[in-house]
């Protein structure tokens, strides 16, 4: 099994590590995966992003990737105390059917998660200081057979909307290549940027942008302390003179506003501007990892 630290929980997933051996069972259990869920797929395995808080993760390494595609988990390997975390954080929704215990059931899986997250590249141009990439932005960028490859494969598991994300995605060279793929394969997109680069989007991205749900522009407060936050003097001004860009070419655009102590004051100022836009702001809270 592999655990991951995600913000301050850990959730304990399938496999060779028993966290707790209270209550092992040989026998079987299928359960219904949450469709609320995020799945990030990667090379060694499978993230699935929790829906309640959306920074608990659990991670599955390669061989239980099999577990989405198969559309069932194996609990059997699992302690009681396991599964019952798996069912607390919202993966696994089936309700105990009364007078069985948990390794007793047995479900059809119905749903699987329909969202993903798509990294485009580890390349980023801010110094954020929150990130909870910092540790592993450098200049990585996967090729684009790789990103063809893994939508593939989201595809095949029911993955119908994706979060397109890095580092910073607006510096993929084949961005078109990549979002003309998705709607190709008819999949629905939304792209995350800092918003460094929106004012010199070529008229052929603002046509594919034009397509997605939306451009989210990530806000770690409003004016000088977003710059801070970045570490990028005059971000603030540039993502303004981009989002006029954006509007003019009838562009849908958000805002993701992560929540953290230094910006706390600017909430409401930053919801007036999202609202004078006409534009949906999520507030998220941050997430404590490496530098954050
Ligand atoms: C990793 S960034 C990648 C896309 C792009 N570079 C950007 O900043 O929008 C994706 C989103 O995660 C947010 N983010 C980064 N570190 C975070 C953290 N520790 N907790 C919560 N959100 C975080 C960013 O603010 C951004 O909205
Ligand atoms: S712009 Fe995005 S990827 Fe880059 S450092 Fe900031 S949060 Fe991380």
């Amino acid at each position: 099994m592999k655990a991951i630290h995600w913000h301050n929980l850990v959730v304990p997933c399938l496999s060779e590590i028993i966290v707790d051996q209270e209550e092992p069972s040989g026998k079987k259990g299928l359960f219904v995966l949450n469709p609320e869920c995020v799945i990030r797929y990667q090379s060694d395995g499978v993230l699935i992003t929790l829906p309640r808080l959306m920074f608990e993760s659990i991670y599955l390494d390669k061989d239980l990737a099999s577990v989405i595609k198969n559309r069932m988990i194996d609990i059997s390997e699992l302690s009681f105390s396991s599964v019952k975390l798996l069912k607390q954080s919202g993966l696994l929704l089936s309700k105990p059917i009364k007078g069985l215990d948990y390794f007793e059931q047995s479900y059809t899986v119905a749903n699987l998660p329909n969202r993903a997250i798509l990294d485009l590249t580890h390349e980023c141009n801010c110094h954020c200081l929150t990130c909870y990439h910092r540790d592993d932005l450098d200049n990585y960028q996967p090729s684009l057979a790789d990103l063809i490859n893994r939508i593939n494969k989201l595809k095949s598991f029911g993955v119908v909307n994706f979060e397109i994300t890095g580092g910073e995605p607006l510096l993929r060279h084949d961005l078109i290549e990549i979002l003309n793929y998705l709607i190709n394969q008819r999949l629905n997109y939304f792209l995350v940027t800092n918003g460094e680069y929106l004012e010199e989007v070529n008229d052929d991205l603002i046509e594919l942008l034009k397509k997605a749900i939306a451009v989210v522009i990530s806000l770690d407060g409003v004016g000088d302390r977003h710059d801070l936050a970045r570490k990028r003097p005059g971000l603030y001004d540039k993502i303004l003179r981009g989002l006029r860009n954006l509007s003019q070419k009838n562009v849908r655009f958000a805002f993701i506003y992560t929540v953290q102590e230094a910006n706390v004051h600017d909430i409401p100022e930053a919801i007036e501007l999202a609202y004078s836009m006409n534009a949906i702001i999520q507030l998220r809270p941050v997430k404590i990892v490496g530098s954050a």
